[in-house]
């Protein structure tokens, strides 16, 4: 019989407490950045798939903030147009959208001026007469990360942000990049926190809205037979893999400030390392899953020297070619980008955890744009036999793989005999598929992270410590790679897994890349 969620009586052991389909309470949820391309194509499609799948409250509504002057109308028919272009479910049910766009709303402004809170504050009154929202708000910041410190102190200079013991709450969800480097990440958190209480604030990573990621903790810790050998025992080494056929798209200016180690390092990939090599925690609750996160972050041994980063990361930078059979330009000829520009677009690293579980195996890590297709994750090589009984090089060492995306699922290969009278091995797969296991799509990771932002789960958002912890082992190979020290970063062709150097990281350990 096909898997139906509602079938589902356990509760989500991610969030304790909760059965699959608690409703939040009701609330209004406010997007600075409106007119952006966040807002169209991953915020407002995920509210709305909220709705469809019947997870909002009644009580509901959404204020969307940006310069542009748009008239709640015009704003309700420019929303219509995104989600009927970038909905995971099509075509518009349009019982539930007419529902949902009854609580849309748009105030417009600059974030500067004082007025467009006092504004906003007026809209909000009005909403929470219009559709009892009850005085319960949800900030999402879909701006560029220099807004967030005005952001956070305009609304608190318009009596925006109550205090945590308030009966009605107040949250804010602050994307990434949060901060550049350790210094502007700890004054972005100090200033947070004059703002709002650590309780109040959800810094997101959408790799932890992804099911497939949260599938790491109960493959890990709803199994028994992984965890014993999950460890410096058994396991060689770890590689994670977080690659992409998409170039920097219209983001140039975004990219040439941020580069690969900013952009998919510091958060996303860094996250996988974590869940990969956490310690099972004491619950599944927000600070227990996030105290041990931060151990790993905290055993990440950093690289104090350029020596070492020398030694251990390696950029690169595509030039044109051909990604699934299209023509790319390269990097320096897109958009917004310089001629000459030392941005990386690839990075290969190697990293230690100094911990008792993990010291001595390597965690190899590569991200890219423009490489031959979309592939992120995370595999598990175990130790190579200690003598083999069929002949050298018959045997291949057993490695799990926990496809992250697309594709998602989970892969054992081992080895089997070959039918036929003598011992020959050859090298087989075991493979889960989520999408033949369980038949329906999962949701977007946004519209995990919004849920839970509205129930207020932090379990899924990175505390100030752990961003804190991320920026301190990226920002010191950051001061290498970007002091005019460091050479340049390699060339690659577009369509291509990166420069030959990154082959030569893992070379020169004997091991190699697995071929995607
Ligand atoms: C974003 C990065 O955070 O993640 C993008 O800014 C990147 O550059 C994207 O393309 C990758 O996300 P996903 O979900 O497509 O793997």
């Amino acid at each position: 019989m096909p898997y139906r969620p509602e079938d589902d009586e356990i509760p989500n052991p991610l969030r304790p407490g909760l059965r699959a389909e608690s409703a939040p309470e009701p609330c209004a949820v406010v997007v600075f950045g409106a007119s952006g391309d966040l807002a169209h194509r991953k915020l407002i499609p995920a509210l709305y798939n909220l709705a469809v799948g019947a997870h909002l409250p009644a009580a509901f509504g959404v204020v969307g903030v940006a310069k542009s002057e748009y008239s709640d109308d015009q704003f309700r028919a420019d929303m219509r147009e995104a989600v009927g272009k970038f909905s995971r479910t099509k075509p518009i049910d349009e019982d539930i959208w007419a529902d949902f766009a009854a609580g849309l709303r748009y105030s417009p402004g600059s974030f500067d001026d004082p007025q467009t809170f006092v504004r906003l504050k007026g809209k909000l009154e009005e909403l929470d007469r219009a559709r009892a929202t009850r005085g319960n708000r949800l900030f999402y910041f879909a701006t560029p990360p220099s807004t967030f410190p005005t952001l956070l102190t305009q609304l608190k200079s318009a009596g925006l942000i109550n205090p945590p013991s308030d009966p009605a709450f107040t949250r804010v969800v602050i994307e990434k990049p949060f901060g550049r480097d350790l210094a502007s990440a700890r004054a972005l958190n100090r200033l947070v926190l004059e703002t709002c209480d650590e309780r109040q604030v959800f810094r997101i990573d959408h790799y932890l809205g992804k099911e497939t990621v949260q599938n790491l903790l109960v493959f890990r810790f709803g199994n028994s037979i992984f965890e014993p050998i999950w460890n410096r025992k058994y396991v060689d080494h770890v590689e994670i893999t977080a690659g992409e056929e998409l170039g920097i798209e219209s983001r140039g200016r975004y990219y040439e400030e941020a580069g690969i180690l900013r952009d998919m390092i510091q958060n996303h990939v860094l996250q996988l390392v974590c869940l990969t090599a956490m310690e099972p925690p004491v619950a599944f609750d927000a600070d227990a899953v996030r105290d041990e996160k931060i151990k790993v972050l905290r055993a990440i041994e950093t690289f104090d020297t350029p020596e070492e980063v020398m030694r251990n990361v390696v950029l690169g930078q595509y030039t044109a070619g051909s990604v699934a059979g299209t023509d790319v330009p390269g990097y320096q000829e897109e958009k917004d980008v310089a001629k000459g520009s030392r941005t990386p677009t690839f990075v290969a690293l190697k990293l230690n955890i100094h911990s008792w579980r993990w010291d001595g195996v390597p965690f190899y890590l590569r991200s890219g744009k423009r490489l031959p297709k979309r592939a992120t994750e995370v595999a598990i090589h175990f130790s190579p036999l200690p003598h083999s009984l069929f002949g050298d090089g018959r045997t291949q060492p057993n490695v799990l793989v926990i496809r992250v995306q697309p594709e998602e699922g989970i892969a054992l290969r081992f080895s089997a005999k070959v039918p036929g009278e003598r011992y020959r091995p050859r090298t087989v797969s075991m493979d889960f598929r989520y999408g033949t296991t369980f038949g329906s799509a999962s949701p977007e990771a946004y519209e995990r992270l919004l849920l839970d932002a509205l129930r207020g789960d932090q379990t899924l958002f990175t505390r100030k410590d752990e961003v804190e912890a991320a920026w301190k082992i990226v920002g010191n190979i950051l001061k290498v790679t970007e002091s005019g020290e460091f050479p340049p970063p390699y060339s690659y062709e577009a369509g291509t897994w990166g420069p030959q150097a990154a082959d030569q990281l893992m070379a020169q350990d004997g091991r190699a890349w697995r071929r995607l």
